[in-house]
């Protein structure tokens, strides 16, 4: 059977635009066929010069998030006969530079999850291995958003990245989410700084991240967590205020 796919073009070095470039694609057994596969296909047999990004294959290291059909999802895990049979548009992440055709410069992602300082800083130093147990409540609150495979697909899905490019955004969010939530995380003040005109209230709770997360992932579920947490630290610092002045 053939499959067509329409796939954004663009070399910024000599293409004055992108452009949609149309190949067919014919499979036997589609059965089990991946988005992935048919763009090996395509440039193993049609056109060398195509340009994707991929690593693992297996839905583990994000690399070959696109935009399928006008959503979000990663090419080695979404299945061509799950497409319909029309032709299949294949785009580039929104919302970050194109360095050619459906490669994008990851730079500005992993700057933005620099301001929110992702990684884990121990309150009290020590040897031993942490207990977490799954039924604990703490372990309920994070839930599945450690999952997360840094692909971007909700950063390329939040409308408010196109009016707010500074704003840290759902791929962010969430890692802060998953670091405050944690008690053993010393939060310094990651939270003040998620409070302000970049951080958390830039997100207008469409559920468009959550819509396409490949690992079912709520990065709004996170957001909001942390909304609660900015009021209550606020909430607090007001009452300490007015007590220290005898109110
Ligand atoms: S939260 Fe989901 S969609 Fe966003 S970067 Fe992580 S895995 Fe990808
Ligand atoms: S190639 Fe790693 S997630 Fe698709």
């Amino acid at each position: 059977m053939d499959y067509i796919f329409k796939i954004f073009r663009f070399d910024p070095r000599k293409d004055a635009a992108p452009y949609e470039q149309e190949f067919s694609v014919d499979w036997g057994d589609t059965e089990k066929v991946t988005v992935l596969d048919a763009l090996f296909k395509i440039q193993q047999t049609q056109d060398k010069t195509l340009s994707f990004r991929y690593s693992c294959r297996l839905a583990m290291c994000g690399s070959c998030a696109l935009v399928i059909n006008g959503k979000e999802g990663l090419a080695c895990k979404t299945l061509v006969k799950d497409l319909g049979s029309g032709p299949i548009s294949l785009t580039p992440l929104r919302h970050l530079p194109v360095i050619k055709d459906l490669t994008v410069d990851l730079k500005s992602l992993i700057n933005r999850l620099k301001k929110i300082e992702p990684y884990f800083i121990p309150r009290t130093s020590t040897l031993e291995p942490a207990i977490i147990k799954p039924t604990s409540r703490e372990r309920k609150i994070i839930g599945m958003n450690t999952e997360c495979i840094a692909c971007g697909s909700c950063v390329s899905a939040c409308t408010m990245m196109h009016w707010a490019p500074e704003y840290i955004g759902p791929m962010g969010l969430n890692r802060a989410f998953c670091l405050i939530a944690d008690s053993r995380d010393w939060p310094g003040n990651r939270l003040a700084r998620l409070g302000d005109e970049n951080g958390v209230y830039r997100c207008h709770m469409e559920f468009n991240c959550t819509d396409v997360c490949p690992k079912h992932i709520s990065p709004t579920r996170g957001i909001h967590y942390l909304k609660r947490q900015i009021f209550w630290q606020a909430m607090k610092s007001l009452i300490s205020f007015r007590r220290g002045k005898g109110e």
